[in-house]
């Protein structure tokens, strides 16, 4: 991911991603996350790597895993580092007020909040159009399923009064996650509860997860047309 084509949001991107990536230091534990912001973190650390800072990584996905081993970053595992100094990741919705997140749309939302959940910090990195008001308005819930008895998940969760669609891949094939389950992409529109609804969607038998991160923000770092930003709940 070292070309930005010219594209702008991608310029924002890669500034916020090298700010996360300067709190890296010798020795962490670091959680490498998932999608194209993470992508240019993991560049800026691989470039870190080069010039010899030495610390060790669990990545969030398969993806992210084989970006940090082409630059031969150390990938360690729980069993032996159950506890992780800072988590860096996206994010495809912020919350402004409670910095509360929207996850997900890169289908690594599993792995992203158990890395998350192991982190001391949980720093999260976007360019300014993903600060929403409420979440929801732009972009659906992802939430991953078991692919056995999807379709009464599916019910129950249109029952919350979400509008469904499958996941698929760029062939048009189902969506598989890294952990083998399916994706249902939950459209509620502006959601002005996220912490109830999080709390019965997880209570629906065969939702293994969703993309709802609720209270796991330690700082968003956002890349503006005016300069970065830093916040914090
Ligand atoms: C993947 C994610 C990503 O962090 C999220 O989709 C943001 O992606 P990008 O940085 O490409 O905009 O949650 O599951």
């Amino acid at each position: 991911m070292s070309s930005q084509s010219g594209d702008p949001r991608a310029k924002l991107k890669r500034q916020a991603a090298i700010e996360a990536a300067s709190m890296v230091q010798e020795g962490m534990v670091v959680g490498l996350g998932s999608g194209s912001t993470s992508a240019y973190m993991i560049e800026e650390l691989g470039r870190r790597w080069a010039e010899g800072l030495r610390f060790c990584a669990i990545p969030t996905s398969e993806h992210s895993a084989e970006q940090a081993r082409a630059h031969g970053i150390k990938l360690v595992t729980f069993a032996s580092h159950p506890q992780i100094d800072i988590d860096i990741d996206g994010a495809d919705e912020v919350e402004l007020g409670t910095l509360n997140l929207i996850k997900g749309l890169g289908g690594a939302l599993f792995r992203e909040k158990i890395v998350a959940a192991a982190s001391r910090r949980f720093v999260v990195v976007v360019d300014e159009s993903k600060l929403v008001e409420h979440l929801g308005h732009h972009v659906p819930v992802p939430v991953e399923v078991t692919t056995f008895g999807w379709e009464s998940t599916a019910r129950q969760i249109e029952a919350l009064g979400a509008r469904i669609t499958q996941r698929l891949d760029r062939s048009g094939n189902l969506f598989v996650t890294d952990g083998g389950n399916m994706i249902l992409d939950c459209h509620f529109g502006a959601i002005t509860d996220s912490v109830a609804l999080s709390r019965r969607l997880r209570a629906i038998v065969g939702v293994i997860e969703t993309g709802l991160f609720i209270g796991r923000t330690s700082e968003v770092i956002v890349a503006a047309h005016d300069g970065l930003k830093h916040l914090e709940p």
